[in-house]
């Protein structure tokens, strides 16, 4: 069993307060993604959908008139740095095991290089799951971030998300325990 669930973050104060900031659909859109990602990658589907949920989380309210001003946001974010301290603070409050908090707060730092001087990351399995479940759900203009989703079906997403990582933990167990007997 895990020791934190997507839900247990996703109901978590510190969630609450930052993690519409950047979108609540994006975050768990992302967070799907990065599961099925994860899934057909040997990536480990529980971490890649914890890291999704929560990489935007350190996001600066980047709103001018009720608009994202993009030449602001472009001049000063570090939402990647923020966000991974962020996440790590909030998974280790959560009771998440110290290496997997460092593992998921590491894939959220590098999900995006839009903060770094140029170059090229060189990215890690999960790193790259993120990133690519974070690219996948990209609108022009940002129009991700303000996609709506209401907080009952929000909730419904978050849950059906947690079954089915505990559904792929438990049969992955299972082959794992038939290996050894047989
Ligand atoms: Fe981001
Ligand atoms: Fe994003």
């Amino acid at each position: 069993m895990r020791n934190v669930t997507l839900e247990n973050l996703f109901t978590h104060p510190i969630a609450k307060k930052y993690l519409g900031r950047s979108g609540i659909a994006h975050a768990i859109t992302v967070a799907e993604k990065a599961f099925h990602i994860a899934q057909k990658s040997g990536v480990d589907p529980d971490q890649a959908a914890k890291a999704g949920l929560l990489h935007d989380i350190g996001h600066y309210t980047w709103y001018r008139n009720g608009e994202w001003d993009y030449q602001l946001y472009k001049e000063n974010d570090i939402h990647a740095i923020k966000g991974s301290a962020r996440a790590h603070k909030l998974l280790i409050r959560s009771g998440e095991v110290p290496q997997d908090a460092k593992t998921i707060a590491l894939a959220i730092l590098l999900h995006t290089d839009s903060y770094l001087p140029d170059g090229e990351l060189q990215l890690n399995p999960l790193q790259r799951v993120v990133s690519l479940a974070d690219e996948a759900d990209e609108e022009p203009g940002g129009e991700h971030h303000y996609r709506k989703v209401d907080h009952i079906n929000a909730l419904e997403r978050i849950q059906g998300l947690d079954m089915l990582i505990d559904n792929y933990l438990r049969s992955n167990n299972q082959k794992h325990t038939n290996l050894r007997i047989n």
